[in-house]
């Protein structure tokens, strides 16, 4: 998948922007607040139809505008597609491919699977599970099209068992009904992901290679429930506990990747440096995988990475990200000079100055 064009709308500081990226590496450098980071914006939501920044849309929209939108066209394995997608004020989303409208957001994350790697997702390691595990699962949605289904369906139940959990008398007929979904469901989602951490972390420490100033790391995946019991056994001894709270304590929904070094748990030990290359490596690792399986290439928006690494360790990562055949959005940089990496002649790198909001190439 490559962007070829770009129109963007509103998103921001950023009017009307048109612009031809390369189909590997695209810099935009310019001052703080001229608008690098909204143009990654816009990018994100022609993959996703929301902000990597929030959960709300409002902020995205340009002041004083009631909608923004974004166009592209994307060469894909089956040729070139038209994608357009607009947010209003309201939180409406109004996605269009090839000039069809589309009702569903899943659709479009399959067009143009994108990889974000900014200041937020450094704290992948040192965050909550639901970060880890989203994490896996954006890795499960790309490669099996049952994920989607069989997660909506664990939401479902979840809601439903958890509304029985927190009604006073409990209906244990109605209680066991789900309980059978739930431990169905789980298995199947469990198995998608072990087999997914299994595939992903030879090629994790295969990059860690040359990062060799940072310990040998242990990650395993946990299930979210005992390893030695099956999850309708857990529920069985839990459910005094799970009563008491009111929600469902084991299941699918609490897995994790644990990411440990001798036997500590590794943000505790790495320095911010160490964590932020492990979780970039993590990030790289997908793409790798995702290229590896399915043939086609993720995209990348490095947000404010040169500032966050040494000079060493930026030029690891960009030898690395030049290696892996993706379209490559970076931010970060102040001026044309100050990005000191050489690229090989092979790859095609466009620089963009940004200004108060607008483009120009150099
Ligand atoms: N909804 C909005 N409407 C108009 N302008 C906005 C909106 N949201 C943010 N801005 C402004 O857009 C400008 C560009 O922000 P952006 O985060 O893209 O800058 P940047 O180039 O990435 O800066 P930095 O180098 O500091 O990261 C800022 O001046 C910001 O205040
Ligand atoms: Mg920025």
């Amino acid at each position: 998948m490559t962007i070829e064009s770009l129109l963007i709308t509103d998103v921001r500081n950023l009017v009307s922007v048109v612009f031809e990226p390369s189909p590997d590496i695209n810099i935009f450098y310019g001052s703080n607040g001229s608008g690098k980071t909204s143009v990654l914006e816009a990018i994100y939501l022609l993959g996703m139809a929301r902000s990597f920044r929030s959960s709300k849309i409002k902020p995205v929209i340009r002041n004083t505008c009631q909608s923004c939108t974004v166009f592209g066209n994307i060469s894909t394995e089956n040729g070139s597609v038209s994608v357009g997608v607009t947010r209003t004020f309201d939180g409406e989303y109004h996605i269009k491919v090839a000039g069809d409208k589309v009702n569903n957001v899943s659709l479009l994350a399959a067009i143009l699977p994108t990889q974000v790697i900014n200041p937020d997702t450094f704290r992948l390691l040192e965050g909550a599970p639901k970060n880890r595990r989203q994490f896996i699962d954006w890795g499960v949605f790309h490669e099996e099209r049952r994920f989607l289904p069989l997660w909506q369906r664990l939401q479902k139940c979840l809601r439903q068992r958890n509304t029985l959990l927190r009604h006073g008398k409990i209906d244990y007929s109605q209680l066991h009904v789900w309980d059978s979904e739930l431990v169905t469901v789980a298995e199947n989602i469990d198995q998608l992901r072990a087999n997914y951490v299994e595939r992903l972390l030879p090629i994790f420490d295969q990059i860690m290679v040359p990062f060799s100033n940072i310990p040998r790391l242990e990650v395993n995946y946990y299930r979210g429930w005992d390893k030695d019991l099956c999850l309708s056994e857990v529920l069985k001894r839990n459910i005094d506990r799970d009563i008491s709270s009111g929600y469902t304590h084991a299941g699918p929904q609490r897995a994790d990747l644990k990411v440990r070094l001798d036997r500590m748990i590794a943000s505790d030990i790495l320095s911010r440096g160490q964590q932020k290359i492990v979780v970039c490596v993590l990030k790289l690792a997908q793409g790798l995988l995702f290229h590896k399986t399915s043939n086609r290439a993720c995209t990348y928006l490095v947000d404010d990475l040169p500032s966050e690494l040494d000079t060493k360790h930026w030029q690891l990562l960009c030898d690395t990200l030049e290696t892996m055949k993706s379209q490559v959005f970076l931010t970060g940089v102040k001026s044309k000079e100050g990005l000191v990496h050489q690229w090989s002649e092979q790859t095609q790198v466009k620089m963009f100055h940004v200004e108060q909001g607008k483009l120009s190439n150099y």
